[in-house]
């Protein structure tokens, strides 16, 4: 297999980060875009230690001339073509339906759901040109069952498991494979200022979500990797 040119969304913290890290370690030129300039510097130099070579690059997902401009910076990197698209960038919002107001639904609705639209529209040239092309969306669990409070982030991540869906039955027959990614509650700064109990010790890491990742990436070409569940550990 050559070296895979990657490309993180939400890369600079949390699940993106690891992800970035696993495809690092074998030797991958990774490009992690944000918002958090400092975050992705950060990962760069770790991309660099784990034997990858990284690049970090500002992009706001929710704004469709921010994602064309840094996709474009990205594949000049990547060297004009990408092979993993990752779409991780991510926000979570805890808010009784009686509280809700239009500005957090539509936070949630334009980074989760319009952000994976803008980047893989702006990445699908690029990545047809690609080797062993994979788009990995990073929805959640609640984009399968409905959880109290969370009726923004639920929309936004079950429109995210339609989009997957159906990209994929469109992509199949041009050789993009393209899995839906369905992690358990995993330790990261997302809960970080919401309210509720959450018992960190109890979730996930996030390089459990990064491993099923590597695994499907690397997977025989008949093997089914849709959806992938990242479930939280027992006990
Ligand atoms: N943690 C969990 O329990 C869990 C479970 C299921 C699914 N997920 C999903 O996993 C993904 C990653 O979450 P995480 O837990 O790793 O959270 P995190 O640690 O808060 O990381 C979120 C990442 O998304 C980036 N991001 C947020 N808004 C953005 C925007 N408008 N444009 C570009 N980047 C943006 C953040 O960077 P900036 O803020 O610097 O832009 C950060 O790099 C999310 O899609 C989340 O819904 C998480």
């Amino acid at each position: 297999m050559s070296t895979p040119r990657v490309l993180v969304t939400g890369g600079g913290r949390g699940i993106g980060r690891a992800i970035a890290l696993r495809f690092a370690r074998e030797q991958a030129k990774v490009c992690v875009a944000a918002r958090t300039s400092s975050e992705l510097d950060a990962v760069v130099i770790e991309i660099g230690k784990a034997g990858g070579q990284g690049r970090a690059q500002q992009m706001n997902v929710a704004d469709h001339s921010s994602v064309e401009g840094a996709v474009w910076r990205a594949v000049e990197f990547l060297g004009g073509a990408i092979d993993v698209l990752v779409n991780d960038a991510g926000v979570f919002d805890v808010k009784p339906f009686a509280e809700m107001d239009l500005k957090v639904w539509q936070r949630n609705l334009e980074v989760n759901l319009s952000g994976p639209f803008f980047v893989t529209l702006e990445a699908l040239e690029p990545l047809l040109d690609g080797e062993r092309r994979h788009v990995f969306n990073i929805a959640s669990v609640a984009a399968r069952k409905g959880f109290a409070g969370n009726t923004a982030y639920c929309a936004s991540k079950y429109g995210l498991r339609g989009f997957s869906d159906a990209l994929r039955e469109e992509l199949r027959p041009k050789g993009v494979r393209v899995s839906t990614v369905y992690p358990g509650p995993t330790d990261t700064k997302l809960f970080d200022g919401q309210p509720g109990q959450w018992d960190r010790a109890k979730m996930n890491k996030p390089e459990d979500v990064a491993e099923v990742v590597w695994k499907a990436y690397v997977a025989p070409e008949g093997a089914n990797v849709d959806d992938l569940e990242v479930p939280p550990p027992k006990g």
